[in-house]
């Protein structure tokens, strides 16, 4: 190709990337529901001061929709082929109530447009932001899915048990790049993990007879503590220890002490692979908060807009749970 022709084409996709972006906005609902921003606020400040976790468990709910065809609120679908059953979310994704409670306060105040997916995103936005983490800008103008997909729940979200190379490959298949991988998995600077999900680390890790080497053995007796053998891995420890409730940088100075809770978090520090890829992001994160609090803003705008339904497609739901008739 010609020179100019290259530049024609760089310009066209260029323009196409920026056309299909700003089709969410962050006005959207500010003529049909401007209480919406402090609605959303409230319920979720109180949902917090019930019980610190749900900052947590909110933000996860955001990641694990957005992942699974798109940021179409298809995980709060009920119904036993739904995505709660998957084995990512079943016993584990949680906060449900909580979205139904926001989405009733929304719907008092303005009836039948806001999607539940946009309710998402706001609610991960102020469960950040509450637990004293960054804010940033929401883009709007979600509309709601009409189908789940357990299936697409079950391989397309990232288990703690993959391994580095797997994380990236399952970020990049969704346009989240290294920098994504990093700044989200952040997201463990807050909540709670049950010790079925690492407890495989605590004792013969891959047969070597000893935990898992990568693991600061200084934890090691805490976390076996924590979960003893003859346990049903229900308990659970924070991921981010001894920094549980606050949204902060402490999550990868943990990960750079050996002191990552899941595999899937200290593989970011400790394998071979992140020496090449993710080893110094973790490093100018534990030691750079701003750099952290920039680049988890701008990721989780980036997640927010994975395959988003916009338009006349999809529906906005009238009740997050089912679709409408
Ligand atoms: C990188 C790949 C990731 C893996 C393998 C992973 C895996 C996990 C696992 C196994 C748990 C514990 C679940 C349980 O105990 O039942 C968890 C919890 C959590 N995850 Fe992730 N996660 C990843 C990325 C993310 C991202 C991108 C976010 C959000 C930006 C996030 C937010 C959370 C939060 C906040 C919790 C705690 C939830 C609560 O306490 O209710 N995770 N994650
Ligand atoms: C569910 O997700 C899988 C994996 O991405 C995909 O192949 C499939 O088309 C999806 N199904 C529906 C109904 O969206
Ligand atoms: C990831 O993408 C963002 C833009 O979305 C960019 O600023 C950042 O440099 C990229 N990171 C890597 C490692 O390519
Ligand atoms: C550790 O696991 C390996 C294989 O999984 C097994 O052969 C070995 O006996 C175990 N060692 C201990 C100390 O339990
Ligand atoms: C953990 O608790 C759930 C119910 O909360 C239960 O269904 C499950 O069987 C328990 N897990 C194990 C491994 O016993």
């Amino acid at each position: 190709m010609t020179r100019k022709s290259n530049i024609f084409w760089i310009l066209t996709s260029l323009m196409l990337c920026v056309g299909a972006r700003s089709r969410l906005r962050t006005d959207f609902y500010s003529k049909t529901c401007p209480t919406l921003f402090s609605i959303v606020r409230k319920e979720v400040r109180m949902a917090i001061k019930n019980e610190a976790r749900m900052a947590a468990s909110l933000l996860r709910l955001h990641f694990h929709d957005c992942f699974v065809n798109g940021c179409d609120a298809s995980l709060l679908l009920d119904g036993k082929d739904g995505e709660k059953f998957a084995f990512p979310n079943l016993n584990s994704a949680r906060g449900f109530e909580v979205i139904d409670s926001i989405k009733e306060a929304v719907e008092n105040a303005c009836s039948s447009v806001v999607s539940c997916a946009d309710i998402l995103a706001i609610a991960a936005r102020d469960s950040v932001f509450l637990s004293g983490g960054p804010s940033w800008k929401v883009l709007l103008g979600r509309r709601d899915g009409l189908v789940a997909n357990q299936t697409g729940a079950n391989i397309l979200l990232p288990s703690p048990f993959e391994s580095l190379d797997r994380i990236i490959a399952k970020f990049a298949d969704v346009g989240l790049n290294l920098t994504d991988v990093v700044a989200l998995s952040g997201g463990h600077t807050i909540g709670l993990s049950r010790c079925a999900l690492f407890s495989h680390r605590l004792s013969n890790f891959s047969g070597t007879g000893a935990p898992d080497s990568s693991l600061d053995s200084r934890v090691v007796p805490r976390l076996q503590a924590a979960c003893p053998t003859d346990s049903d891995g229900n308990n659970t420890v924070p991921l981010d220890i001894n920094s549980r409730d606050s949204f902060d940088s402490h999550y990868f100075e943990n990960l750079a002490k050996g002191r990552g809770i899941l595999q899937s978090d200290q593989v970011l520090f400790s394998s071979e692979l992140a020496i090449s890829t993710t080893r110094d992001i973790v490093r100018l994160y534990a030691s750079d908060p701003t750099a952290f609090s920039n680049d988890f803003a701008n990721s989780m705008i980036k997640m927010g807009n994975i395959k988003t339904l916009t338009g006349s497609s999809g529906e906005v739901r009238g009740n997050c749970r089912v679709v409408n008739s």
